[in-house]
């Protein structure tokens, strides 16, 4: 007789057929697919979740899980069926009908959000934004919460964690960054820097390769593709694509959104065949996720010696960097200074940017904000934070996607990993010894198996608080950023 959990992880497998399918989907969305298709692809998206769904939260899968808790299962089965079960309550929380109107309705406001931020008009979304915030609020009240209902949101993308401890973090990191920030205007600020020249984006994109090739992505496991808002997408176990974005007069710019995808792709594709259960949930949570990006986008990336390695590769592609040295460029790709953009602001002001949105959003959904008060309130938390005006809309409020597509409680989990990878980094220095000296002569392996062995083997079995204590033997601590973000950026600044 087949055993149950068998027949579980068939009905599983079958489950993940769909997930690859709704991936497929979406990461055309966002990237190649014509406009004019957005109302088709809205339904499609919208039947394909439901028919997962109905496989998933079907009487089949709880009967399945119930029967093989009684079998005597090896450690593997274990595992899956903790992965399976905590998955299955998870969904089982949001009614179906619920989470099909968010899949078809977060297609739309993802559309409008578009055009609205082309237009630079946000009156012009702020309906869809109504939409998709209400249906976050009647999902937050259907997961259930103890304190308050951004908690509930939140737990998605960090599973235990609470507002009131995010409030916590931001309350003891702010005063250390703003301090540190001020001690750097006292340095000696790098130059930008301007070739002036152009740079063809299929020759950027060599250069791209050639980066995500060092780090150890396999491009038979997946490829590099253009979008406006650089993403990396789990197709199927062995298809992890990233997407980047390029500026046709700074290749220097497209490096990083590349490295960090390539970062995030790196765990998806480390973690281990038994523990690839549910594709779109293979990692511990998303800020440890971040923590991958992160790691291999700032400490590797904007390192010294990564540059001093990397020169001659770049000059091979554009020549142009030989008037300019490794430690100019260098310098140049570590400027700390307010800026508009989350997503290119510097290691310091970047968290200004989240503690901004995680206010914002966690009003919203708590019933403190309306969706109407979002433009002024944006404006005056970017004075009082940054100490900057944006000149208009796309530039401000409307620079994001998260809200529209309904991704309330993700924000905080960016500024999560650049505390966790920090973290991560000072007990990979302890383990492997001299990391500069590995990034100077392109040993990347050394880290990623560290981090293979340390974060990515755990998949999702774990939560981040247990992973991150299992690979550095500690809690949450921020010491760990100021003292890599002060030691790196005073060196910057010739402190
Ligand atoms: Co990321």
């Amino acid at each position: 007789m087949t055993k149950s959990i068998e027949k579980l992880r068939a009905h599983i497998k079958k489950y993940s057929y769909y997930e690859t399918m709704a991936a497929l989907l979406s990461w055309d969305q966002h990237t190649y697919m014509p406009v004019k298709s957005t109302e088709n692809r809205a339904e499609v998206a919208a039947e394909i979740t439901e028919l997962a769904l109905t496989l998933l939260l079907s009487e089949e899968t709880g009967d399945l899980i119930e029967s093989a808790e009684q079998e005597t299962l090896e450690e593997q089965d274990r595992d899956f069926l903790t992965i399976v079960k905590r998955e299955y309550r998870d969904k089982k929380k949001v009614p179906q009908d619920l989470q099909v109107r968010m899949a078809k309705e977060s297609t739309r406001a993802y559309e409008a959000w578009k055009q609205a931020k082309i237009n630079n008009n946000f009156n012009e979304f702020e309906p869809m934004l109504k939409i998709i915030t209400d249906l976050q609020r009647e999902e937050a009240q259907c997961r259930g919460y103890e304190t308050e209902p951004y908690d509930a949101l939140l737990d998605k993308f960090e599973r235990d964690m609470k507002a009131a401890e995010v409030d916590d973090i931001i309350e003891k990191l702010k005063p250390r960054l703003l301090e540190l920030v001020s001690e750097l205007e006292k340095g000696k600020k790098p130059r930008r820097l301007e070739t002036g020249e152009t740079f063809p984006i299929h020759k950027q994109q060599e250069l791209n390769k050639e980066i995500l090739k060092l780090m150890g992505f396999d491009f038979d496991a997946g490829n590099l593709s253009l979008s406006p808002h650089p993403f990396t997408a789990s197709i199927a176990p062995q298809d992890v694509r990233v997407t980047t974005r390029y500026r046709e007069n700074d290749p220097i710019y497209t490096i990083f959104p590349t490295i960090h995808e390539g970062g995030h792709a790196l765990y998806e594709l480390g973690v281990p065949p038994e523990k690839q259960v549910f594709i779109e949930n293979l990692a511990a949570s998303f800020g440890i996720h971040e923590s991958q990006s992160r790691f291999w986008e700032n400490m590797v990336g904007r390192s010294l010696e990564f540059w001093k390695f990397f020169f001659p590769t770049l000059t091979a592609i554009f020549p142009v960097f030989k008037n300019v040295n490794y430690e100019t460029l260098w310098r140049s790709v570590n400027i700390v200074e307010p800026s508009l953009i989350r997503t290119s602001a510097d290691e310091l002001t970047y968290n200004f940017h989240i503690m901004l949105r995680f206010e914002l959003e966690r009003g919203m959904i708590n019933g403190d904000i309306e969706t109407s008060d979002l433009p002024g309130l944006w404006n005056e938390k970017m004075k009082s934070y940054l100490d900057i005006q944006p000149p208009n809309h796309s530039d401000g409020v409307l620079q994001d996607m998260h809200w529209a597509v309904g991704l309330y409680g993700y924000f905080p989990t960016y500024m999560l990993g650049n505390l966790y990878a920090a973290q991560l980094y000072n007990k990979m220095k302890q383990d492997i010894g001299d990391i500069d000296a590995s990034i100077l002569s392109g040993r990347f392996e050394e880290l990623l198996q560290w981090m293979r062995r340390e974060v990515h083997v755990h998949g999702s079995l774990y939560g981040p608080r247990e992973v991150l204590e299992k690979a550095t033997g500690e809690k949450l601590n921020i010491d760990y950023f100021m003292q890599y973000a002060g030691e790196k950026f005073r060196r910057v600044y010739d402190l």
